[in-house]
């Protein structure tokens, strides 16, 4: 986001609200945000339930490598209610390389030094580093997680994987209001 922001031209064309649930995630997310883009909203929220958020009021959602560790149905149907019709979803979460033996030598990998990486990172405790393997081992795949976007409601819902898809980037769409005279679901649905 800071580096979509930076490229920006007309830095105060937007309303922008970043969420966290941590106090101290946003304390640093204010001061590195209040330097780069005075318009953005800094909240404590919890992305299962954006309390004060009108449904139908903003134009784009994003999410990054916040899904695996959260109720993801949950948080994308929360993402449904407050996005206006039409609007986007963005969602970037770590994923699986879609050749299999190339994925399990990445697990491989990941379960040895991840483990080891944090262990020096903070002095002895793995236990975030071993929560977060857990993530990305129990994830749904790329494709899945697109089929899982649709069930819930969105349309148009794409996908693209990065680094040989160690992480994929999700877009989608929630449904765009039905123009007057369109049918509805309901009245599609009561004909059928
Ligand atoms: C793995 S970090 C990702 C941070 C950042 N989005 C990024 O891409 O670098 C996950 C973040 O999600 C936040 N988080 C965890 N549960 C949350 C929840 N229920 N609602 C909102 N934020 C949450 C954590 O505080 C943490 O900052």
């Amino acid at each position: 986001m800071l580096r979509v922001l930076q490229q920006e031209q007309s830095r105060h064309a937007h309303r922008i609200v970043a969420c966290n649930i941590s106090p101290q995630m946003l304390r640093i997310a204010q001061r590195r945000l209040s330097q780069l883009h005075p318009a953005i909203e800094v909240r404590c929220l919890d992305a299962h339930g954006l309390s004060g958020v009108a449904p139908d009021s903003f134009d784009l959602c994003s999410i990054s490598l916040g899904l695996k560790i959260c109720e993801r149905h949950t948080v994308l149907q929360e993402a449904l209610l407050v996005l206006r019709p039409g609007g986007r979803l963005i969602v970037l979460e770590a994923s699986n390389i879609p050749v299999r033996w190339l994925q399990n030598v990445h697990l491989r990998y990941m379960s040895i030094c991840m483990p080891v990486i944090g262990w020096i990172a903070t002095g002895g405790d793995t236990s975030a580093y071993r929560y977060l393997l857990r993530g990305v081992r129990e994830f749904p795949t790329a494709e899945r997680l697109a089929h899982e976007i649709r069930d819930l409601g969105f349309q148009d819902v794409s996908f693209e994987r990065l680094s040989l898809g160690i992480v994929a980037i999700h877009v989608a769409r929630k449904p765009p209001r039905p123009t007057s005279g369109e049918p509805t679901l309901g009245s599609a649905a009561s004909g059928s």
